[in-house]
């Protein structure tokens, strides 16, 4: 069974992708660490993110591999491991460029699908895109103002300074980011997280 969990930056996808995944007890596949792993190996070789021809190059002459495990997801280069800096603003602040390149979407696209089922797969096109087979799929939503809250202790900046960029990011995402048809929609707002794993676990198929 494929479960897709997607929604708007920092609505709890991965948190709550975890706790299904554990409850399940498959593994959970964070796409999004795959486009923060190539914006920092971007950033690290000093490229232009813009530049997707090199871009990819460079990510296919230092391949990256995407380790699936239900308590969190590694990325790993060869034998050094990227996950630790991965959510950095920098980070952030380059991912949606290039996460819009369809040379990259499809470079992320492919390892996806090649990852052996069972498991929670979460992201922006988990759903309509890259698993549009999947069994069960869920989009969660909260407002700028309470996501920015939740990530105020990941994050140096105050709260309005972390609101405005999830705002900027969430508006570079759009385009990859809607609910499937058959998606069912959560608000997180007003839910624990352990409320929101569970709103999950009520529907999924017997
Ligand atoms: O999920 P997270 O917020 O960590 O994702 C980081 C960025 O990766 C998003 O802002 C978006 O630009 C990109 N992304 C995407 N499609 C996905 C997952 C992430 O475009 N399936």
């Amino acid at each position: 069974m494929i479960v897709t969990i997607d929604g708007v930056a920092a609505s709890g996808k991965s948190s709550v992708s975890s706790g299904v995944a554990r409850a399940l007890g498959v593994p959970y596949v964070s796409s999004g660490l795959l486009y923060r792993a190539a914006t920092l190996l971007g950033l690290e070789a000093g490229l232009d993110l813009h530049g997707a021809a090199k871009l990819l190059a460079h990510l296919q002459a230092h391949p990256l591999r995407l380790e699936p495990l239900a308590g969190g997801n590694r990325v790993w280069q060869g034998e050094r491991e990227l996950t630790g800096g991965l959510h950095s603003t920098r980070v952030d602040a380059g991912v949606s460029v290039v996460a819009a390149l369809p040379d990259v979407r499809g470079w992320v696209d492919a390892q996806l699908r090649a990852l052996p089922a069972p498991f929670v797969a979460e992201g922006r096109d988990m759903g309509t895109t890259v698993f549009p087979q999947a069994q069960a799929k869920f989009y969660l939503t909260a407002s700028p103002r309470i996501r920015a809250q939740r990530r105020a202790s990941e994050r140096p900046e105050d709260v309005p300074a972390i609101e405005a960029a999830l705002v900027r990011r969430d508006l570079l995402d759009r385009v990859q980011s809607a609910p499937a048809p058959d998606a069912v929609v959560i608000d997180t707002g007003p839910l624990t997280l352990d409320g929101v794993i569970q709103t999950v676990l009520a529907q999924l198929p017997q």
